[in-house]
């Protein structure tokens, strides 16, 4: 650049720079030994498509971040987004492709399960019209290959029935983890979507269709591979949180799946609680207060761990956070205890009715209890 005006960077831009057409969004959780062949192999397939890598890595202990960012020093296309103190698959790809200027944004696996050589068909379908297009292993000419175990065939097989019953369109791999969509559709149902969880596809179907703006789905087939490098994160609280995602859709939205989750924990608690007592009571031949308090505390605590783990696993508390936050949950289920009784009480003595006035108290403490601490234990 001969003296640095305005104009000399824009006109030698004009002559190098071609944007991209496509952004390959890549989610990353302990995938060292993955990311630069699935570069090459991505490389490759898309020839002279101008396109872009984005690796979205929630701070792996592997160090995947450090290896993405030699990476980018040898190829100008890719880049590396680190998050910090926060993991999810479904929100990684909702971050990567807010952060990219391409039209259209393809999500693929780090672990070279997915079939990189379909993304120009794949693209291809997107210019010919499709809002989506799904990499498919169910589709005609696809398949799960060795990429599934027996159990976790059954398993999808399962996922995919429920599925099928919120989608409201055929989509024949709706689990799939592989999919290409124009960045214009996936950023408008970003904002609605349910940030933890790893079923971020159907999650789009079935939010776009909501929102009044169905997407127009084409399916490419592939034969799903086995993984290369490191291990699969998937884990029964997947499962659980795919669950809630179901149920919140099933609801029409109108539950968010983190209070189906936290009173799902509520409810195991109860169960937690009444043993606890019975335990202080009979075993320990403890007082009735002596054992209702004990029971209290430990059925709060089972809560707290539990909601940390799983329905705020994305945001889960560590090290000294736990204390405080333990702590500060206790403390906002005390005051629902209190909102519990009161509301109850006026209820009763309004309409003397024992059940309904019991259950109001219970609902109001519940959703209580959860807006505030999700607004202060887990912000
Ligand atoms: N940033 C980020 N944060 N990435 C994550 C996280 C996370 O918390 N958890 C997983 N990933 C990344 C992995 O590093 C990998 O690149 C990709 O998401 C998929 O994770 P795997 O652990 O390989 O999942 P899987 O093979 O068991 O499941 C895949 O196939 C399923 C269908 O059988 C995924 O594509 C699923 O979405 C899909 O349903
Ligand atoms: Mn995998």
């Amino acid at each position: 650049m001969s003296n640095g005006s305005l104009e000399d960077v824009r006109v030698e831009t004009a002559q190098t720079f071609r944007p991209p057409q496509l952004a390959v969004i890549v989610p990353s959780y302990n995938e060292r030994d993955n990311v630069e062949l699935l570069y090459e192999k991505v490389a490759v397939a898309l020839g002279d498509t101008p396109w872009e890598m984005i690796v979205v890595d929630d701070d792996s202990p592997d160090g995947t971040a450090d290896v993405v960012n030699e990476l980018s020093r040898v190829y100008a296309n890719i880049r590396c987004l680190r998050r910090f103190g926060r993991r999810g698959l479904a929100s990684a790809c909702v971050e990567g492709m807010a952060v990219t200027a391409a039209p259209y944004v393809a999500v693929i696996d780090a672990d070279l399960q997915h079939d990189e050589s379909i993304l120009p068909l794949m693209l291809a379908e997107a210019l010919s019209g499709a809002d989506l297009v799904v990499g498919s292993r169910f589709a005609e000419g696809g398949s799960a290959g060795d990429g599934l175990s027996a159990t976790r065939l059954s398993g999808s097989n399962f996922a995919n029935k429920l599925a099928g019953m919120i989608a409201g369109q055929a989509v024949s791999d709706p689990m799939s983890g592989f999919f290409l969509i124009r960045r214009e559709a996936a950023l408008a149902a970003a904002p609605k979507l349910a940030s933890d969880g790893f079923k971020i596809l159907i999650d789009l179907i079935v939010t776009s269709a909501r929102m009044g703006k169905p997407l127009e789905i084409a399916e490419v087939p592939y034969t799903f591979r086995p993984r290369h490098a490191g291990e699969s994160k998937m884990n029964p609280l997947v499962v659980i949180q795919y669950l809630g995602l179901w149920f919140s859709k099933m609801t029409g939205g109108a539950l968010p799946p983190s209070f189906l989750l936290f009173g799902l924990v509520g409810g195991t608690g109860v169960v937690v609680h009444l043993l606890t007592l019975g335990f202080f009571t009979s075993v320990l031949a403890q007082g009735f207060v002596v054992s209702q308090i004990a029971a209290t505390l430990i059925a709060m605590a089972w809560n707290f761990v539990l909601n940390n783990n799983l329905t705020y696993a994305d945001r889960k508390l560590k090290g000294p956070k736990l204390i405080t936050g333990f702590l500060s949950f206790c403390a906002i289920c005390a005051l629902g205890g209190i909102a519990n009784i009161s509301v109850a009480n006026a209820i009763y003595q309004w309409d003397h009715q024992t059940f309904i006035a019991g259950l109001s108290g219970a609902i109001m403490s519940s959703v209580f209890n959860y807006a505030v601490t999700r607004a202060f234990t887990w912000k």
